[in-house]
């Protein structure tokens, strides 16, 4: 069983992402099933990977949130490139994804977290001033409904004040007007050579009254959910 520290003797060069031939046919077989969910044929490249990786810092420790890790993929970009002391809390929703990650990074706790479940009760399970320095999600963020999005705001929110969130996509700029009423700061970052050709929203400081925002009546203002 691989632990963290053999991720990290070998860090994945550029065409090294560590996805197999059955990684890709588990995600193939699972977006065949739930294309919505999935969102993707196929794991991220490994130029994706790097472009969603852009925040995180080998030179200082980090609290790391991975929401959406299918394969892994993202995950083993995230361990190769992170300082020895950051940690890294993984967030996935398909049972037969999370139990691969489970049993990956078994014995990589505490540094290392799997949580088997939807970030959206995440955020229930945090502490009170838990917060992380950067989350990076694959997760099919403009397929939710109101309800995820203001879960997506709430934890942003509460956990990720200050972080940056990199949002994958695999439909470039056609997003930007949703990340930008959600969130002051929005960066976009093509990658041409990802297949399908895609990108990464680079986002920060999530606005009071944009989508999934609690929308109330009478003169006060549309304020962060609580
Ligand atoms: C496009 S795949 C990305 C997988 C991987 N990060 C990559 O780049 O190859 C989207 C992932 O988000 C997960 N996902 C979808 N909804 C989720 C939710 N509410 N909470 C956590 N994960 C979710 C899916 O199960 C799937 O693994």
């Amino acid at each position: 069983m691989p632990t963290t520290q053999s991720v990290h003797r070998r860090p994945p060069g550029r065409r090294g992402s560590g996805t197999t031939f059955s990684h890709r046919s588990l995600f193939l077989r699972k977006w065949l099933r739930d294309r919505e969910g999935i969102a993707s044929i196929t794991p991220s490249s490994s130029w994706m990977c790097d472009e969603l990786t852009r925040h995180i810092r080998p030179d200082r420790p980090q609290r790391i949130l991975e929401l959406g890790a299918g394969t892994g993929v993202v995950t083993r970009r995230i361990l190769a490139r992170m300082h020895p002391d950051s940690t890294l809390i993984i967030v996935e929703v398909d049972p037969d994804f999370a139990a691969m990650l489970e049993r990956t990074y078994a014995d990589d706790a505490p540094r290392v977290r799997v949580l088997a479940q939807g970030f959206e009760t995440v955020g229930d399970l945090l502490p009170d001033g838990t917060s992380f320095d950067v989350v990076v999600s694959g997760m099919p963020t403009p397929n939710f409904p109101p309800r995820l999005l203001a879960s997506l705001r709430r934890l942003m929110a509460r956990h990720a004040t200050d972080a940056w969130l990199s949002q994958l996509t695999e439909i470039p700029v056609v997003f930007l007007g949703l990340y930008r009423r959600m969130f002051r700061e929005v960066e976009f970052r093509f990658v041409p050579l990802n297949m399908p050709p895609g990108g990464v929203y680079h986002c920060r400081g999530v606005r009071a009254g944009g989508p999934g925002a609690r929308r109330r009546r009478g003169p006060r203002r549309a304020g962060l959910a609580p």
